[in-house]
């Protein structure tokens, strides 16, 4: 008999080694724990939870002191090394459905690459590792640091992006690999996520990201998405639910079918991952009361504004704002701030560029833009209805990704990213 309902213990784990790395540049980085196997070394911390599975089923209140116990105990009988503090890098469970081994590292290829191994040597923590990717060596990013400096907020961080394999997704997705970050890529289009994960691992190097299937409207395939998290990672750190959908259609004509399918994916998928999501980080949050961890909707422009002929989307998006605002309130006890980024048209995207299905050319031809007989005289008039002149970009979005990340003392907001097209009423 294996325990194998890693969701319920890694996480509790990987929270207590981001609590226990304290306030060193090391809270940046918090750990990789990956669940393999059935032994232990001898120098692996070891724990019995047994008493956290009561008659009501797992307590997640009663399993924190004996891992904290565990733990400090691991730490007496640890060889001291001079000016700098180690950590376990293995940890043994006993549960009552049998024992459960979990290995601790920066990233996942050295943590998979310690249980291949073995080699629960200790983790040593130090101060070195606080370059932000692609940034600056300066470590903390001064004020008005640009983006690029703004991007060290998620390296090392676990993340995930619904809707990962396309368009905003992908482009979010990429910007989070390139900043140091371990990406989840969840997408219903699994091949399209796996492929770009294969791309990503290959540039960078690393284990940059790792593809997992989901529907979003689905709760089942949803809960299934966060075990494989917790299964693969051990926990999450940003949560970017990105995945939607646009069904356009006068309020006079549109099938319920129609209506319906929107909302399920923009609005109802928004609930699913946070209800879901929302769980795994509050269990984190047990042994990690001070770190702060995110959920960010990618919503629109549309949440802000009516949108002609495009109720469905509009109500969905506006709604979410609704859900943004109310998880905001819930979630603040347990460290996790909710927020919403309402982007511009993404014109390069693939939704409006499609050279067979995107919207210029669908727009072209249903006569939508007056006078325009090109895909360039419909893509000028979009442009044109934005100040800035342009379509919103992944860079814009990224942006205020990591603003929202970095930005401790905020929550419950929507952040437009327009080009200046929506304003504050
Ligand atoms: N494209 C724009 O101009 C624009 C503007 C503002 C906001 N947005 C928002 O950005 C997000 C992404 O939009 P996009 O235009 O990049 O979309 P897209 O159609 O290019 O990509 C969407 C991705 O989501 C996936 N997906 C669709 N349904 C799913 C489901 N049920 N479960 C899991 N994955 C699913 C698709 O396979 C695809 O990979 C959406 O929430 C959208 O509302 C887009």
């Amino acid at each position: 008999m294996s325990f194998t309902d890693h969701i319920l213990l890694a996480p509790l784990i990987r929270g207590l080694w981001i609590n226990a790395a304290g306030e060193s540049s090391d809270t940046k980085c918090p750990r990789v724990v990956v669940p393999a196997g059935d032994a232990a070394p001898a120098q692996a911390l070891s724990a019995d939870l047994s008493a956290a599975w009561t008659g009501d089923g797992f307590d997640e209140a009663q399993a924190v002191r004996p891992l904290k116990e565990a733990y400090a105990a691991w730490e007496a009988g640890a060889a001291k090394t001079e000016g700098a503090k180690t950590q376990p890098s293995c940890a043994r469970i006993k549960t009552p459905a049998g024992e459960a081994v979990y290995w601790i590292d920066r990233d996942l290829l050295s943590a998979r690459k310690r249980s291949e191994a073995g080699d629960a040597s200790p983790l040593v923590l130090s101060d070195t590792n606080t370059a932000p990717a692609g940034g600056s060596d300066s470590g903390i990013a001064a004020p008005g640091a640009s983006a690029v400096n703004r991007s060290s907020v998620v390296k090392d961080k676990v993340v995930l992006v619904t809707g990962g394999a396309q368009g905003f997704g992908e482009e979010i997705v990429r910007g989070l690999a390139a900043s140091g970050a371990l990406v989840f890529i969840a997408d219903l289009n699994l091949a399209g996520a796996e492929k770009l994960a294969a791309a990503l691992n290959t540039a960078e190097k690393r284990i940059a990201a790792v593809a997992v299937p989901v529907n979003v409207s689905d709760e089942a395939s949803v809960e299934a998405l966060f075990k494989t998290i917790a299964d693969t990672a051990g926990g999450l750190d940003l949560c970017v639910s990105n995945a939607g959908v646009v069904k356009a259609g006068s309020v006079l004509e549109q099938d319920v079918g129609a209506f319906k399918f929107v909302t399920d994916i923009n609005y109802t998928g928004f609930f699913l991952m946070a209800k879901h999501g929302g769980r795994l980080l509050r269990r984190q949050n047990r042994t990690a009361p001070g770190w702060k961890t995110d959920i960010i909707q990618i919503n629109s422009k549309s949440g802000l504004e009516g949108s002609n002929k495009n109720g469905a989307y509009a109500g969905g998006k506006f709604g979410a704002i609704g859900l943004v605002e109310s998880f905001a309130l819930e979630l603040v006890a347990y460290g996790i701030k909710v927020n919403a980024i309402c982007p511009g048209n993404f014109l390069d995207g693939p939704l409006w560029s499609d050279p067979e299905k995107g919207l210029f050319v669908q727009y072209l031809n249903a006569g939508k833009v007056p006078g325009a007989k090109t895909v360039a005289e419909v893509r000028a008039f979009y442009e044109a209805k934005v100040p800035m002149n342009r379509g919103c970009t992944g860079a814009d979005v990224m942006r205020a990704i990591y603003y929202a990340v970095e930005q401790e003392y905020e929550t419950g907001q929507a952040i437009p990213v327009t080009g200046g097209q929506v304003m504050l009423h």
